[in-house]
């Protein structure tokens, strides 16, 4: 199968769908991931604070696909916040992955009331520079903290990685993205808290391809322009939520899947959202 690319503002390119890993830990996180590398995902989505870094690196290490055919993300959490301790905490998640850079690394959440974010954007520019990374973003930002990293180093972040799905399609936030050349990648792209499968709206445009409710909402993230990072842990539905390059929704199918906002789902501001 092949995955269409999408080009980020640094010239990097990224598969238009990953394979997200949360909550994945142990053996099945190592089973899991390997699977998904089998089943076609280049990028995968990973985290310090997931605790699966090193199983992650180990599905690529027993993986036969070459590590420079991979897409490795993975995040800064909020206890290495600033300049050192970035150094110091990306240090550690390449030590977990073994391995020896990787193609994007992002800060999992801004933690405004900390401050430091700025400071580990500076940090993520100088290992960008060393060639131990290859692309840097962001997670969780707004328009004010994407304005503030911007103003105050040049460097526009890659990605910004948001909660974003049928029940929050983030328009306003992507619309700033585009203006700004920053990709947009969608975090619980399937809404698993409100699982909106057995939704009217999304039943009748998958009914209307022949394909499954996962396989249109996937498709609708494609097709507003955002990388969908979905979990899986059977390789029959990593199968299914990665064959979506087939057709494709009308303007009135997207439409109609973003006409479902509601707002967050978790209740995750990045304004006043902590994690350590
Ligand atoms: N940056 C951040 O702050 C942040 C926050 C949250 C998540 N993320 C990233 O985003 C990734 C995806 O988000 P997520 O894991 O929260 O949610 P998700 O990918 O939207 O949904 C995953 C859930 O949907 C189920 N599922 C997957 N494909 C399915 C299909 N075809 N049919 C029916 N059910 C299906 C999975 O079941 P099974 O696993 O049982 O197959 C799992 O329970 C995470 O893994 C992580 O990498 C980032």
């Amino acid at each position: 199968m092949t995955i269409p690319l999408r080009t980020l503002n640094d010239g990097n390119t990224l598969p238009a769908i990953g394979f997200g890993t949360y909550r994945l830990r142990g053996e099945e996180a190592i089973t899991a991931t390997g699977s998904a590398i089998e089943n076609g995902y280049r990028l995968i989505d990973t985290a310090l604070n997931y605790g699966n870094e090193k199983e992650v690196g180990e599905a690529i290490r027993r993986s036969s696909v070459p590590r420079e055919e991979l897409f490795v993300t993975t995040k800064l959490p909020g206890r290495f916040h600033g300049l050192n301790e970035t150094f110091e905490g990306f240090r550690e998640s390449l030590e977990h992955l073994g391995l020896d850079y990787v193609d994007l690394f992002l800060i999992h959440w801004p933690l405004p009331r900390v401050d430091k974010y700025v400071d580990s954007w500076r940090a993520m520019i100088r290992l960008r520079e060393e060639g131990v990374i290859r692309s840097i973003g962001v997670s969780n930002f707004t328009p004010a903290h994407l304005e503030r990293v911007i103003a105050e180093t040049d460097v526009v972040p890659a990605v910004n990685q948001v909660e974003l799905h049928p029940y929050f399609p983030q328009g306003e936030l992507r619309r700033f993205h585009a203006e700004h050349g920053i990709q947009t990648e969608s975090w619980t792209p399937l809404a698993r808290k409100k699982s909106p499968f057995t939704n009217e709206k999304i039943r009748e445009v998958a009914d209307a391809h022949g394909v499954t409710p996962a396989q249109a909402i996937l498709r609708w993230h494609v097709q507003l322009g955002t990388i969908p990072i979905p979990k899986a842990s059977t390789a029959e539905r990593q199968r299914e939520n990665i064959d979506i390059f087939g057709f494709e929704l009308t303007d009135e199918q997207v439409e109609s899947i973003s006409s479902l906002e509601e707002g967050r789902l978790w209740g995750g501001d990045p304004d006043t959202n902590e994690e350590f």
